[in-house]
This record gives C-alpha cells, sequence and structure tokens, in this order.
C-alpha cells in the first residue's frame, strides 16, 4: 500500500532522514502517545474488531493481505494510508475520522473515541 503512494515527497524525505543519521522510518520520539496506554490499546483494538481487515502483532493475523495494510512494524512508516504524516497525532485523527482524511477510503470510520484512539495509537507504535 505504502508503494504504491511512494512519491518524490516521501523519497526527498527519506533522503533527509538518512542524512540525519537515522536507519529510515519515523524518529522514536515522536512515537511517544502522551497518555495512552497500549494495554488499554489492545482492548481496544479487539472490541473495535480492527482484526476483520488488518493483521497486528500479537492480537490476530488475516489471511488475505488485500483487504488492508499489515500493520506490524507500524512505527517504521512515515505515511499513514499514503496521506498523512506518521505522528500519534495524525494517527489518532486518522483512527477516529478515516473517510474526512482520505475521504472514499476503505477503512471505515468504526466511532472510535478519542480516549480509545490514543491508547491504540499507544499500542500500534509499541509493537
Ligand atoms: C473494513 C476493514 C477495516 C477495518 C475494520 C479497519 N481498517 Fe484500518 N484500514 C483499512 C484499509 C483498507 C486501510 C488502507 C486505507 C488507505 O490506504 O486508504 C486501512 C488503514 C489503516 C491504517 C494506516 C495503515 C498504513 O499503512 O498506512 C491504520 C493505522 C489502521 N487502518 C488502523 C486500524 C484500526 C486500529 C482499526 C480498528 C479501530 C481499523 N484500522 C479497522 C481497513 C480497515
Amino acid at each position: 500500500m505504502t508503494k504504491k503512494h511512494f512519491t518524490a515527497a516521501s523519497a526527498a524525505l527519506l533522503a533527509g532522514l538518512a542524512l540525519a543519521g537515522c536507519g529510515g522510518g519515523i524518529d522514536e520520539e515522536s512515537t511517544i502517545v502522551e497518555g495512552g496506554s497500549p494495554e488499554r490499546g489492545r482492548q481496544a483494538i479487539l472490541e473495535y474488531g480492527c482484526t476483520s481487515c488488518h493483521s497486528i502483532p500479537d492480537i490476530d493475523s488475516v489471511d488475505d493481505e488485500s483487504v488492508a495494510p499489515d500493520l506490524h512494524g507500524f512505527s517504521e512508516r512515515d505515511f499513514i494510508a499514503g496521506h498523512v504524516s506518521n505522528h500519534p497525532e495524525e494517527l489518532i485523527e486518522w483512527l477516529q475520522n478515516p473517510q474526512e482524511i482520505a475521504p472514499g477510503t476503505l477503512m471505515p470510520d468504526l466511532g472510535v473515541t478519542e480516549e480509545d484512539a490514543r491508547d491504540i495509537a499507544a499500542y500500534l507504535y509499541s509493537q
């Protein structure tokens, strides 16, 4: 999925990261989710049924990888759904309003609350 959206902009970003001595992906500090609990996030992921579409580390795997991106190593991604930079605030927003960020995306609005989105983000970045 991210490959398809690979653009000159992301190439420039990667080049910048390489120059900064970072191995790619986003730096560790930018994945700290204030007030988020990975443990509660794990529970929320199960409750919202995210694993009906996504393979998520230590929770569940789906057989059909073509349904939705595998979320293993999510903190290494540069972009969320190829649309916005991969940072906690953007991820929390995406989990609550995917249709607003990427109109027509196959990721549905699941009515995720802000608190749950914060916890889920903490979980995804902890993997
Ligand atoms: C009906 C299937 C479906 C469900 C249920 C679903 N998603 Fe998604 N999700 C998708 C699809 C499809 C995409 C890719 C969207 C795009 O690129 O436009 C996506 C994208 C994402 C992304 C960005 C991935 C990337 O590589 O950029 C994250 C993070 C994510 N979903 C998390 C979740 C979480 C957490 C839940 C549960 C609250 C959830 N999803 C529920 C289908 C689903």
